[in-house]
């Protein structure tokens, strides 16, 4: 667990102590030592906050235990992740610049490490199923943090590589933690000894701040910042509910004892967002977003070019500005919201089932308005109205 994740302290001290057992149900049983070694020699793939942390949980559970290879996408992890863990167990970090790993194919060099007898995969979750068949393939035992895959044809590959672990006797643990907590393990056996009754129906949550984002570097390329931020991506982290809330999924289906027949989903926004990460990736009316109000009616055929002509235009902007462009139609009945975020435009279009948006700008080309005044023009009432406290100081994008 990141130490940098703002709001994590219950989950950051729950990892210190549940993590740790994750780890440790890989240990004993005696099959897990190299053959004529009294060591246990780790390896990990992933070394940012919860790849670390694993690492130490691994050398807290068993002084047998030492960490022999490190591989990350990126050197300054490995090298963040190495001082940690030499810093905090002298003696018992064995990793010289030959088994550390960086690019892409940083994984097939761990796996490739014959002093290796386990492996940790915490690399970002839609790496996973292919570190993992890696890992496997190459005989080593795994603990591979949550979510273990972020798509079907993922998730199809884990359980294949599942059953190949089980017929080569490999051990595989994943990072679901609160299966190894002793108060789960405990509130679980009354559950289902029938102490609550029959369990017919169960709800979960997952309420949680803003996390942590990495600022683009001026020789970044676009893949490395989307890896070094790939909470915010799909297909690096299957989404927030994949990613986060797989945890209290899981409880709920370890309580119910069985998964689900049939699923539905409902909602909105599918990936996190973080202003910090660029501006909106979707139309997010922040204190910070820019707003220009176009008085002038527009002609409702243009779509998103003839809109961002017009703002060139009669707006006398730049379209590619990050600022949120609003157009009326002649009628009054529907408005266009036109805004760039960095990689493409995004254009809403709202058309009242009855009325019209009575309230507009007069007067100049163009009204700036701030968040509160779009948000009430938006819903066809008197911006001018509001009465909004007066905004006091500009908040800085
Ligand atoms: N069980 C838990 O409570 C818990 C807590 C935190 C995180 N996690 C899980 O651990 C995983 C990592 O999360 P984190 O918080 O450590 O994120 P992080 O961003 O701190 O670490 C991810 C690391 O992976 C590296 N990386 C990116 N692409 C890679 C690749 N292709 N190969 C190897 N390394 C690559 C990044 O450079 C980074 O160092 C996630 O799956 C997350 O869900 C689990």
């Amino acid at each position: 667990m990141t130490d940098d994740r703002a709001g994590s302290f219950t989950r950051r001290d729950f990892c210190k102590t549940a993590a740790a057992v994750s780890v440790a149900a890989v240990i004993p049983g005696g099959g897990v030592f190299a053959q004529g070694s009294d060591k246990f020699r780790v390896g990990v793939i992933g070394c940012g906050g919860r790849g670390t942390g694993a690492a130490i949980d691994c050398l807290n559970a068993d002084p047998a235990v030492e960490i022999v290879a490190l591989g990350d996408l990126v050197p300054d992890r490995v090298a963040s992740s190495l001082k940690t863990l030499t810093g905090k167990f002298p003696g018992r970090v064995n990793v010289p610049a030959s088994r550390c790993f960086t690019g892409f194919d940083n994984y097939l060099g761990v796996c490739s490490c014959p002093e290796v007898n386990l492996i940790v995969t915490a690399a970002p979750p839609g790496f996973r199923p292919i570190h993992l068949k890696a890992a496997i393939d190459a005989g080593k035992h795994v603990f591979m943090e949550k979510p273990v895959a972020v798509d079907p044809v993922g998730v199809r590959s884990v359980i294949a590589t599942s059953e190949l672990a089980a017929q080569k006797g490999l051990a595989i643990v994943a990072g679901t933690q609160r299966r190894h907590q002793q108060l789960y393990l405990e509130m679980m056996k009354r559950v289902q000894d029938g102490q609550i009754g029959e369990i017919v129906g169960a709800q979960c949550y997952w309420n949680q701040g803003d996390l942590w984002v990495k600022q683009r570097e001026p020789n970044m390329t676009e893949i490395e910042w989307q890896c070094r931020n790939w909470l915010y991506f799909t297909w690096t982290s299957g989404d927030h509910i994949v990613e986060q809330h797989v945890h209290n999924l899981d409880v709920v289906h370890w309580a119910m004892g069985t998964l689900p027949k049939n699923v539905v989903g409902m909602g909105g926004r599918q990936v996190r967002v973080a202003q910090s990460l660029g501006g909106p990736r979707v139309i997010a009316l922040t204190a910070q977003v820019r707003v220009l109000v176009a008085v002038a009616p527009a002609d409702f055929r243009c779509g998103i070019d003839g809109l961002a002509r017009r703002v060139r235009q009669a707006l006398a902007d730049d379209p590619f500005g990050g600022a949120v462009f609003v157009f009326r139609n002649r009628r009054g009945t529907a408005i266009k919201l036109l805004a760039y975020d960095g990689q493409g435009f995004w254009l809403c279009h709202k058309r009242l089932s009855q009325g019209r948006f009575r309230h507009w700008p007069t007067g100049q080309a163009g009204q700036t308005l701030v968040a509160h005044e779009l948000a009430v023009l938006l819903a066809g009432g008197d911006w001018s109205a509001a009465a909004g406290a007066p905004v006091w100081r500009a908040v800085a994008a």
